[in-house]
């Protein structure tokens, strides 16, 4: 990780605070004095500050379940951020592995650990995801071939993954896909004629939403956490 990041997550200092001291020469990697605060450092060097040897926090690995009104983002907006709901110390310096519209209910990951949340979000990981969609009109008999075959998204190069369709009902749907584009479930009911009128995730990978409440949360397992690395 950067060598700035491993200061904030091993002090209570601020990422500004961070590169000051950076900047001042008071910081060591490895016996060496490092100024550059994009430097990348593992947790196995002796990182000092004023000869003082730090150790970096444990990371952290969460699963909410989002309510509607609420956003993935670190900042809020024209609603609040959902990191509102976790009430641990420094909840926002963690981010959401796999965001969701404001109107999105369901399975939300947040962790404090960029390599982790990568295996969720990079297109390349294919990690799938599980959507239960609530759709304006009933559903066409083509539309599961044409998720299967992939479908043409405006502004997209080349086609959508293949995805897996479950009809629960005529207008209830569990879509699989296996990465995210911006609003992609919305739009690739769109580009079938159709419209999502709810929307709400169930499952990444093989962690489930299962029981846990609306606007709660709680740590991942250990078996959970592993998953992904
Ligand atoms: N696809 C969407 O359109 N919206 C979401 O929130 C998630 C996936």
């Amino acid at each position: 990780m950067r060598l700035d990041k491993f200061i904030c997550k091993s002090t209570e200092l601020t990422r500004t605070e961070a590169k000051k001291l950076l900047k001042m020469g008071t910081v060591l990697v490895n016996d060496v004095v490092i100024k550059d605060p994009s430097t990348q450092v593992h947790e196995n060097n002796s990182i000092t500050i004023d000869g003082e040897e730090l150790t970096a926090r444990s990371s952290r690995y969460i699963i909410l379940h989002k309510p509607v009104d609420t956003i993935c983002s670190n900042v809020d907006e024209t609603y609040p951020s959902l990191l509102h709901l976790i009430d641990v110390d420094r909840a926002f310096d963690m981010h959401i592995a796999g965001r969701l519209d404001a109107d999105t209910t369901g399975l939300v990951l947040i962790t404090d650990d960029g390599r982790w949340s990568h295996n969720i979000i990079s297109p390349k990981k294919q990690c799938e995801k599980v959507y239960r969609v609530w759709l304006r009109n009933p559903l066409k008999d083509d539309t599961a071939e044409r998720f299967t075959a992939g479908v043409q998204l405006q502004g997209e190069d080349g086609l959508t993954r293949p995805a897996k369709l479950e009809k629960i009902d005529e207008q209830e749907v569990l879509l699989t896909i296996t990465e995210g584009k911006y609003h992609q479930v919305k739009r690739m009911f769109a580009s079938v004629g159709n419209k999502v009128m709810g929307l709400h995730r169930e499952q990444i990978g093989p962690i489930k939403l299962a029981d846990l409440p609306l606007g709660e949360w709680r740590y991942l397992s250990q078996n959970e956490v592993d998953a992904f690395l």
